[in-house]
């Protein structure tokens, strides 16, 4: 049976599978101030990266029908493992059942938008979660708009984990950062642009800056992504209609919000109030 789902306009609904996507939420919110946003994380799940095809595909639609559920017409996967290994059937095959008039965006494309005017040597490298990368969704997507960029990848199993459980500073996390980080590199020379495909990512920029050479440009996707959001909503004002504008920000998470609330003040510089969600 089609689930019923409220007509009024809502806000837009933020989804990663932790704390990765509040690094995409924040440049949203700096681009778009003025609509209402609600993050999911599902922290119990997490992490993602290294769940089959089917996990990641069955947990972000259980999302997606939440955010439905919550008023949302518009969610953004704020996860590349989510956009790459769900976001094509769920607009596919879930959509038009769900209801053909909500929306779901993901992260790879916008990302993948403007690597074209960055790179100079043509050849970019991506550091992913292992289901990114296994799912060959960034060279894929780059060579549909720019065929001679030449991709390499680099899985970076222990990032998550670490940025997850609050070490994304400590001294521990310089030797994992330094073993990606060198391992992408030695598979091509002539790398002059390395894209952060995965939105857990940035909170290790430091360290991944220290260890990258400083002739090579390192691409976190929140400012692309959130521009491609405005470009989106400015060409479906349908959609922008369905949008409400009131500047509030609701965070839920499927974890214990305590725990929620103490990383996400690290985050977000902020302190935000969470509710507890079940997801199924
Ligand atoms: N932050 C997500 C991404 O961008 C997923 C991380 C994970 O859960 O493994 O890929």
């Amino acid at each position: 049976m089609k689930p019923l789902y409220s007509h009024l306009p809502g806000p837009i609904g933020v989804f990663d599978s932790g704390y990765g996507g509040l690094t995409i939420l924040e440049q949203i919110r700096q681009v778009l101030p003025a609509y209402d946003y609600l993050y999911l994380g599902d922290n119990a799940r997490t992490p993602y990266g290294s769940r089959s095809f089917e996990i990641v595909y069955d947990f972000t639609l259980q999302a997606v029908r939440k955010l439905f559920g919550m008023g949302c017409h518009l969610v953004v996967l704020a996860c590349n493992t989510a956009s790459a290994k769900a976001l094509r059937s769920i607009q596919m095959n879930d959509l038009p059942a769900l209801d053909a008039g909500r929306r779901v965006l993901g992260v790879i494309r916008p990302t993948v938008e403007c690597i074209g005017s960055m790179t100079k040597t043509r050849h970019v490298g991506v550091l992913a979660t292992a289901g990114t990368v296994l799912s060959n969704s960034y060279p894929l997507e780059v060579h549909k708009l720019f065929p001679d960029i030449a991709v390499v990848e680099q899985a970076c199993p222990m990032w998550v984990p670490l940025v997850e459980n609050g070490e994304a500073n400590s001294p521990g996390a310089d030797y994992f950062v330094q073993k990606y980080v060198s391992a992408l590199l030695s598979k091509d020379a002539n790398i002059d642009t390395i894209i952060l495909g995965c939105t857990h990512y940035p909170l290790l920029l430091p360290k991944i800056r220290q260890h990258v050479p400083e002739n090579i440009r390192i691409v976190s996707q929140g400012e692309y992504v959130a521009r491609s959001l405005k470009d989106y909503l400015c060409r479906h004002p349908e959609m922008d209609a369905r949008c409400t504008k009131g500047g509030t920000c609701r965070f839920f998470t499927t974890e214990s919000e305590d725990k929620f609330m103490d990383s996400a003040a690290i985050f977000l510089n902020e302190k935000v109030h969470v509710g507890h969600i079940s997801l199924e």
